[in-house]
């Protein structure tokens, strides 16, 4: 399996590799013979996870500790990874998180740093580095964009927003680097038992807390796609369920039936 992924030797970096998916995709692509840089800002779990992988797997493993909500981090971590003659062949573009609640009593300032985070930064990511994937004629990039980005989504209204831009940039982006040997592909995962919902405040899971998965499925899903160059991916046959019927409602039921999901009521 290493031969034929391509990817022993080569050089992945994973963003929110501290906890959650990112653990689990640094994970899969050790096993799969790749170095591995960590980029998160708590540094302690990702030294526990690099100090595993190199036992484990043998592999060549960097960490690095950083606030990608900074206007400048992405600029910053390509400095670093150049300092370090690291070419990076695999970008997991996957740190973000969520808000849940009504959009105005938010604090402003948290949701433009979601923003700065979710969008902005990985924008910046993807172009950096997809633009030496180009230029050098091959590459991987993964987006985790959200099933909350394929409909408005009252109470995650500007998360749900950033994960519709995340979907639809990387989906364009496919359809762009593909003859340049670079493959982009989205995930988008439904409910996962990872901290988002208690970063984002979400409580009351109701209905959500059945259709949980773990983020070791999630991420192997992820990874399965963005070898086999798709486009794009919903994990989980009920999320890719949903996603279908959900293209059959009008706009209005769809986002009826995500706030009513999303409060718990049902
Ligand atoms: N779990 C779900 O239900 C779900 C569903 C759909 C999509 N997603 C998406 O999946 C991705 C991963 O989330 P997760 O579920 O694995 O949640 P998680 O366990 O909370 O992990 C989030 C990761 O992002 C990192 N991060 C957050 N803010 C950061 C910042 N300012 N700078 C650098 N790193 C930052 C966190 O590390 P530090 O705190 O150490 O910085 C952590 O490693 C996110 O994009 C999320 O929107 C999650």
């Amino acid at each position: 399996m290493t031969q034929r992924d391509g990817l022993a030797g080569k050089w992945a970096l994973v963003t929110g590799a501290s906890s959650g998916f990112g653990v689990e995709f640094a994970t899969l692509l050790a096993a799969r013979g790749a170095n591995v840089i960590l980029v998160a800002r708590r540094r302690e779990p990702m030294e526990q996870l690099a100090e595993r992988l190199r036992r484990e797997h043998g592999v060549r493993v960097v960490v690095e500790a950083m606030d990608l909500s900074a206007p400048d981090a992405a600029a910053t971590l390509k400095a670093r990874t150049d300092a370090q003659g690291l070419a990076v062949d695999v970008l997991i573009n996957n740190a973000g998180y969520g808000l849940y609640g009504d959009f105005h009593e938010q604090p402003l300032a948290r949701v433009m740093n979601m923003l700065q985070l979710n969008i902005l930064t990985l924008t910046e990511l993807a172009h950096r580095y997809g633009r030496e994937m180009a230029q050098r004629g091959s590459g991987h990039i993964l987006l985790t964009a959200s099933l909350l980005g394929f409909q408005a989504v009252p109470g995650y209204a500007a998360y749900a927003a950033s994960k519709a831009y995340v979907l639809h940039l990387g989906e364009a982006l496919h359809a762009e680097l593909r003859s340049r040997g670079v493959a982009v592909t989205v995930l988008a995962p439904g409910a996962a038992t990872t901290s988002f919902g208690d970063v984002a405040g979400q409580t009351d899971k109701g209905t959500l807390q059945k259709l949980m998965m773990s983020p070791r499925q999630v991420a192997e899903i992820g990874i399965a796609a963005m070898l086999r160059r798709r486009a794009s991916v919903v994990a989980g046959f009920r999320n890719r369920c949903i996603v279908f019927l959900n293209r059959l409602m009008p706009r209005a039921l769809q986002r009826g039936i995500f706030r009513r999901v999303m409060a718990g009521d049902v």
